[in-house]
């Protein structure tokens, strides 16, 4: 699937690229004066925060060090959560002691952050923040302290910017708002 057939699937641009930068920008700058002199591990939770990741750690200008974690909550061909969230792969790193802000991309029911929060946490870290680039609100199930937001967006299926569609257009460079019933392959 090529970048080039996104129009087919989309219904309109939601963040254009500029705005994300601009953002982006932004949040690293409250990132860096918050941590400044201080410790800093960023823990991507895979795979839709990695284009945001990318693009926050390379604003910061403080020390950092970055570690992943993949968990699942959302099959192929799903459009919202199963509210089931699993571990596919953990942390490299001992986080004991260690500040702890976990990078995500959108953060909807709340239910996979709970989680990962949850099971964190009882690794003992000195502390544990929450930055992610979307924020869905208006869904939230269960309730969850977020510490850095780039933007609280609508009730929409989103992608492009790390996000999805059936595992396709995570390389798109702005947020767009998927068309109704459209799927990322080509029609018959
Ligand atoms: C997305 C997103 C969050 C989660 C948010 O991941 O990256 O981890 O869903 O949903 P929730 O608040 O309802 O739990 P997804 O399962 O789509 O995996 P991906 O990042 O690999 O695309």
């Amino acid at each position: 699937m090529r970048t080039q057939d996104a129009a087919r699937i989309t219904k309109e641009v939601l963040i254009p690229e500029e705005r994300l930068h601009q953002r982006i920008r932004e949040l690293a700058q409250a990132i860096s004066a918050d941590y400044a002199g201080q410790d800093l591990l960023l823990v991507a939770i895979l795979k839709g925060s990695v284009i945001f990741l990318s693009d926050l750690m390379r604003a910061l200008t403080i020390p950092h060090q970055i570690d992943f974690m993949a968990v699942s909550s959302y099959g192929v061909g799903a459009r919202a959560s199963s509210g089931v969230v699993r571990i596919v792969m953990d942390l490299a790193t001992n986080i004991e002691g260690r500040n702890v802000l976990i990078v995500e991309d959108i953060i909807d029911t709340g239910q996979t952050l709970d989680y990962i929060t949850r099971i964190l946490r009882e690794r003992a870290p000195k502390s544990l923040r929450i930055c992610t680039l979307l924020n869905k609100p208006s869904r939230r199930e269960i309730e969850i302290p977020v510490d850095y937001v780039g933007f609280d967006i609508p009730n929409h299926y989103v992608f492009g910017f790390g996000l999805d569609v059936d595992e396709f257009y995570r390389e798109l460079p702005y947020v767009a708002i998927l068309k109704e019933g459209a799927s990322a392959q080509a029609e018959e």
